[in-house]
């Protein structure tokens, strides 16, 4: 049991809660790991195995299809981190540091934004936790990849979502995902102390939040931009029910994306933008603790849950209630995040032997009908996050201190 829960507001129940998911989390990922030969899970299928996939899936297009790639390894490194903080048990940072020399050469993708993903969540805490520079150094490759992806116009510059830049596919497309992948750019700037990764990162949430939020604080999955000018073309969706629809897992990720804005800029601004998107993703959540896929899909559709964006949520609003200056607004955060974590731990955890993964009910993608309703690579990790947040504080992601919210 962490000795700082009482400190942190967090009452003996919950702290006996959470401490009893790190040690399932931990177990589970240990049976696991010696089955996967040099896969990694990607999502669970109907009878509760994992699909794996290689680590070197790259992203890329096949004819008019786009292929993501394998964007989810570097979670599978992450809970292994998570798991060594929480029991101390050195088989784990083994396994993290075998597992990243097969994620290593992902660092050299120059096709996704979904480095970042991989990347934030495996060789950075890797080097946070071990301070081994040969961590460091891939994560900087990574950042390199991410960064070469900012496309500048006439009125601002924003990252390319999917595919090479001299495709005009690639260049034109940018999705809500990439506010969470700027975590990369921001660990670059201060890891080696060049403030242009921080630029771009914040150039990125400039031109989104002009782009993608629309006047209701709803946000658009996708934009394609007009190049030269810089003005969105059109919005439009993959992953939630409509083009025009609220996709309840791009909210999460808008929330995520720019609490680190806030925390790495010092910027109110971003704080506050984060508070109005949150305040429409629990406007739509209507008292539920775990949102519908897209909180606009109808009929049985609408039954259908997504535990990964209540984890990334949770995640976020614990980070916004430590970040915030004013001490009721971070109360409520925090409340709001620790909620959202306990209903997960208490109804959505993966509790019955067969299911692997931790969290049921979360959907990649509706559309496409893959992985629905079973446990996701990135659910999960953001999960373990928001665990580590606050059981963890400060060992897999830093207690860095903005400079001033006020
Ligand atoms: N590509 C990120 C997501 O599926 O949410």
């Amino acid at each position: 049991m962490n000795a700082s829960y009482q400190d942190q507001g967090l009452s003996s129940e919950r702290s006996a809660l959470f401490t009893s998911i790190l040690d399932r989390m931990a177990a589970k990922v240990a049976e696991d790991e010696p089955t996967l030969g040099v896969e990694f899970p990607q999502i669970t299928a109907p009878d509760g195995k994992w699909v794996l996939l290689p680590a070197s899936l790259s992203a890329g297009y096949s004819g008019s299809a786009w292929s993501h790639g394998n964007w989810f390894c570097g979670f599978w490194v992450g809970l292994l981190l998570t798991s060594y903080l929480h029991t101390g048990e050195d088989k784990y940072l083994s396994w993290a540091r075998e597992r990243m020399r097969l994620v290593a050469q992902r660092a050299q993708d120059p096709n996704t934004h979904d480095i970042g993903f991989i990347f934030d969540s495996s060789a950075v805490p890797g080097y946070e936790i071990t301070r081994d520079p040969w961590y460091a150094q891939i994560a900087m490759e990574a950042a390199d990849k991410l960064r070469a992806r900012l496309v500048t116009t006439r009125s601002g510059a924003y990252l390319a979502s999917w595919g090479p830049l001299d495709d005009p596919r690639g260049r034109s497309a940018s999705a809500i995902d990439t506010m969470a992948n700027l975590s990369l750019l921001y660990w670059a700037a201060n890891h080696s102390g060049d403030g242009s990764y921080r630029l771009a990162a914040e150039a990125h949430s400039v031109m989104t939040a002009k782009a993608f939020i629309r006047p209701d604080d709803s946000t658009y999955h996708a934009v394609e931009y007009d190049v030269t000018i810089g003005v969105r073309r059109r919005g439009y969706t993959f992953q939630g029910a409509f083009d025009e629809s609220a996709w309840s897992r791009g909210q999460a990720w808008a929330v995520y994306g720019y609490v680190n804005t806030a925390r790495e800029t010092g910027k109110r601004v971003w704080l506050d933008l984060a508070g109005r998107l949150t305040a429409y993703y629990l406007r739509r959540l209507d008292g539920r603790p775990v949102p519908p896929w897209d909180f606009d899909a109808t009929g049985a559709d609408a039954e259908i849950k997504d535990t990964a964006a209540a984890a990334v949520m949770a995640s976020a609003l614990i980070e916004m209630g430590r970040l915030h200056p004013d001490p009721a607004d971070a109360v409520r955060w925090r409340e709001h995040g620790l909620a959202m974590l306990e209903a997960l731990c208490r109804d959505e955890f993966a509790y019955e032997p067969a299911q692997r993964g931790l969290l049921r009910n979360s959907c990649y993608s509706k559309p496409h009908n893959e992985g629905v309703d079973g446990a996701t690579m990135f659910g999960d990790f953001f999960f373990a996050e928001a665990l580590s947040r606050v059981m963890l504080p400060g060992r897999l992601r830093p207690d860095t201190q903005c400079v001033s919210l006020a």
